[in-house]
Parts: structure tokens; sequence; C-alpha cells
């Protein structure tokens, strides 16, 4: 088996509907599993819901129904939209599932026996949005940056992690290893975090105040709350699925409003509970309406399948991909994504696929010609090979815009190709009518190579070039295939449709 590679979402809380900020995390996932696919790797991803803790069993009092019942609508819908938007996830785990029940308490077990859990008091100021308790230094105005509202003071009996114990030896390890963070700013965000005191971590809640948990194998009194809880999923998941080998290959993909718990909890709970670490924690940015974060309790909130029922769900692949710089904000504007629509997609890529094979019906009756390749078609190769070796640079960077944006310099190159070379002014003198022929092989080859670069990232757009060219399936995966070697004599392709019909009304 070739090497392989695991990459995670969050697990999402089940207190909101999927939207936007869920789906981008979501469809890079899918898209970095297709490219390494694609490329031969092993890979799969692994998504799914976070369904204990204090503030699902508050949405679901609000509901007027059972946590459980509640949890059980909102993961389902989660599912199925990753299921109806082609969002290919290898495991999907619910926190709330058998077997991750009993993976989390043989590791709280573990720990436990090594004597890294104790009982203690605390007194903290704890923000039920982020389910976790902050340090006076941490807060923006005394409220939680994120959510915006003053924690709320609680002091319980409860237990803890000895988290402060793996503090130096994480701290050396990221020292040592720049790459474990991405991008750099992140790594020395944490860095910072792990030069302060880390303190210990509470990681249980009395059943007194809360029931909707797992139960501490150690004490029935108790749960456990959501961090404890909700990063063993990832573990639980893979093992689940049977795949556990990939676990030292994992990256787990998050924005950076759970990066402590990611970069700081979840490794020390590694290291106590003598797990491997994962490989790499690959942090972006936040998509933002107006400025502000897109959550539901702000109530901007856009939702995959209306956005799928408008555009077309690799329009909307395509602008969550190329808009936003990994790792730094984005600003969500459904007018952007309308522009780019219009302009890349309907106008680069829709026009060239089918003015070609119009052209190729039209003149040499769908059938590939021979080609007798000229310096401008040497050039027009030219520029999809440097496109590919351009996108081979940028995935293993998480640089998906650039990955796209050279990928529509070669389109570009190609449609300025059609312009030079004016097979429509061609065709009108029979004696040019080989040349014509020739000219059109060389833009077949142009819609195969296309075709494959953009599978990953539009992989129904990729399918139907594919079904429009008349080739079978599989050659989406066929990287090794030389430019002007994917039709054989004879080979008739299809009449072009519109891949992407142009949006003339714009977005209210
Ligand atoms: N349940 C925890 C995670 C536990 S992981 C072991 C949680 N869930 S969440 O539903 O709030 O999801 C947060 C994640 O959703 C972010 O890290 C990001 O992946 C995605 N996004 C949610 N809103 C987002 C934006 N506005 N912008 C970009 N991504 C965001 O935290």
């Amino acid at each position: 088996m070739p090497d392989g590679i695991f990459f995670t979402t969050p697990i999402f809380y089940v207190n909101a509907e999927p939207h936007l900020g869920h789906t981008y995390t979501t469809v890079i996932a899918d898209t970095l599993v297709r490219y390494w696919h694609q490329r031969g790797r092993d890979a799969m991803f692994l998504t799914g819901t976070d369904e204990h803790g204090d503030k699902i069993a508050a949405a679901a009092a609000n509901a007027g129904t059972t946590p459980a019942a509640f949890a059980d609508r909102v993961s389902a819908l989660f599912r199925s939209t990753w299921d109806r938007t082609g969002l290919r996830y290898g495991w999907f785990v619910r926190t709330t599932d058998a077997y991750h029940r009993t993976f989390v308490q043989r590791v709280l077990s573990t720990i436990h026996a090594r004597g890294d859990i104790y009982f203690g008091s605390y007194t903290g100021l704890y923000c039920f949005g982020c389910e976790r308790f902050y340090q006076e230094r941490e807060l923006v105005g005394g409220a939680c940056p994120d959510h915006k509202v003053a924690p709320t003071e609680i002091a319980e009996e409860n237990y803890f992690f000895r988290m402060g114990r793996y503090q130096e030896r994480l701290l050396a390890l990221l020292e040592r290893e720049p790459d474990r963070i991405v991008p750099d700013g992140y790594r020395r965000e944490v860095l910072a975090l792990l030069r302060e005191p880390i303190g210990d971590l509470c990681i249980s809640r009395p059943k007194t105040r809360l029931e909707w948990g797992i139960e501490l194998p150690f004490d029935d009194r108790y749960v456990t709350y959501v961090w404890f809880d909700a990063l063993l999923s990832y573990a639980s998941g893979l093992d689940a699925a049977g795949r556990f080998d990939l676990w030292p290959a994992t990256h787990h993909l998050i924005a950076k409003d759970i990066l402590k718990p990611h970069a700081v909890f979840w490794p020390t709970m590694l290291l106590a509970a003598g797990l491997p670490l994962y490989r790499r924690l690959c942090v972006h940015g936040y998509w933002q309406m107006n400025a502000d974060k897109m959550s539901k309790s702000l109530g901007n909130v856009v939702r995959p399948l209306d956005m799928q029922a408008r555009y077309g769900m690799d329009a909307f692949r395509y602008y969550l991909l190329r808009e936003m710089a990994f790792g730094q904000d984005a600003e969500f504007s459904e007018a952007a994504l309308v522009t780019r629509l219009n302009a890349e997609l309907a106008n680069g890529l829709g026009n060239l696929a089918s003015r070609v094979l119009a052209m190729q019906q039209r003149y040499v009756a769908g059938e590939v010609q021979p080609r007798a390749p000229e310096p401008v078609d040497e050039a027009l190769h030219a520029a999809f090979a440097r496109a590919a070796n351009e996108v081979d640079d940028h995935i293993p960077a998480f640089a998906f815009h650039r990955a796209l944006e050279a990928i529509w310099r070669a389109l570009d190159h190609a449609n300025k190709y059609v312009t030079a070379t004016a097979p429509f002014s061609l065709a009108k003198d029979p004696a040019r009518r080989p040349r014509v022929g020739a000219i059109l092989h060389e833009l077949c080859e142009a819609l195969r190579t296309t075709a494959q670069l953009v599978a990953p990232f539009l992989p129904e757009t990729a399918d139907r070039l594919v079904a429009m060219l008349a080739l079978p399936p599989d050659v989406l995966g066929r990287l090794d295939l030389p430019w002007g070697e994917a039709f054989a004599a004879g080979h008739r392709t299809r009449p072009g449709e519109a891949l992407f019909p142009r949006i003339d009304t714009p977005p209210s």
C-alpha cells in the first residue's frame, strides 16, 4: 500500500445546522483526498458530530426535545448534507456512538492509572460557547473574544488532567519541528502560549449539573466534558474504520477558533495516553460577513444546500477555494461568487469547452484528427505542463487559491490560442482543413488535461468534461498520459454543452 495520508475536519457541534464555515473545512478535506487519490496515495478523511455538553443539552431543551433525539436529527442533517454535496468522507464519527464511549473510557482509565488525572476544586471563568475555562489574560474587554459574552464564574469539585506536566515536551517538539503547525503564524501563537504556564485541564462535570456526557470510568458521579470527549473522536473513529494504521499520517484541518484545544490540550492528552502524536495541524482563517465571523449566534448563515441549488456545488467549491488564502480570513459575498462564476467558470472554462467541441463537430464531424505540432501548439502544451507543476507545488502548501490561479492561467493561454490560431477562419479554406483538425486536436488535449487538473477541486465538472470528450472516466487518474496520446485515431467527441450557465440576475 503506498504511503497513507489521513485528514480530519473538526467534529461539528450539533447545536447549529451545516453552514459555510463547516462546509469550507469539509471541502478542503474532500479536495485533498481527491488530489492524493489521483496521485495514487491511500488517503481518507474523517468528519462527524460533537454531541455532548452543556450547550447541546440547552439547545435540546429549547427545542422541547431530549438531547439524544436532538443530536440524532442534527447529526443526520450533517451527514446528509455532505452526502448530497458530494463530500466523500471515509468515516463519520458521532461522539454518542458506543465505540467512541468505550474508547474515551479506556483512554481515561489509562491516564488515570498513570496518575495524570486528579480530583480537586476549582473556581474559574467558563465560556459555554467554547466549552472551556478562560484565563483572565485571554479575555478581550472582559469577554470571550469569539462569542463576545462575559464568561460565567464556576466553582465546583472536578477531575483535572495534569496537562502542565507535558508542556516542556510539547514546547521542545514544536520548536524542533516547525512544520507541525501550519501556517507558521499559528505555530508562533502556540509557542507563545506554551512559554506561559498552561496549568491543568478540567475534564469533568458533576452529573448533578450535566448528565449529557460520557461517564468517567473511575467515578460514576461525573461525566467527561467536551474537549476530552470530542478530540478523542478522531482516534476512535479511525479505529472503528479499521484504519488506525493511518494515525501517524494524521492532518487535522481546523479554523483558528479551536487552535488552543488542538495545539495544547490534544497533544498533551496524546502524550499522556501513550498514543503517537498527529502529524500536522493545518489552521485556516474565518469566513466573515461584514467583518464578523459567520455563526448561528450572529445570525448571518450561508447554507451549503442553498448555494448548491442556486449555483451548483462546483461553482460554490470554486469560489471557496479560489477566494480564501488558507490561513487568512476572507469576506464571503454572493455577488463576488457570481462575478467569479461568470468570468472564470462560464467564460474562462465553460466557453472554451463548448466552443472547442462545437467546432470539432462542425469542422471535422467530431472526429479527432492527426496532430502535426507547430511551435504555437508546443507553447499550449507547455502552458498546461507548467500549470500541472504549479498545482503540485501549491497543494502540499495548502495554497488552493494559487493552484486554481495556475490552472486558469493555462486556460487563459488556451483561449488566446483559439484566437491566435483562428480555426474558424482557416476552416473557410478547404486546403487548410488538416490544420483545423490538428488545432482542434491540441485543444481536445487541453480540455482533457484541464479535466485532470480540476478533478480534485471541481469533481462534477471533470466528469462532465471527460464525458463530452468521450473518454473513459478513469482517464482522470492517468496523470502520466502523454499529451497527444489520449485520443486514438477515429475517436469521436460529443457536442459541447454549457458547463456553467451564466447567472444574469445579481443576488439580492
Ligand atoms: N465541536 C467543536 C470541535 C471539536 S473537534 C474535536 C467545534 N465545533 S464547531 O461546530 O463550532 O466547528 C468549528 C469549526 O467549523 C471551525 O474550526 C471551522 O472548521 C468551521 N467553521 C465554523 N465557522 C467558521 C467560519 N466562519 N469560517 C471558517 N470556518 C469556520 O468547534
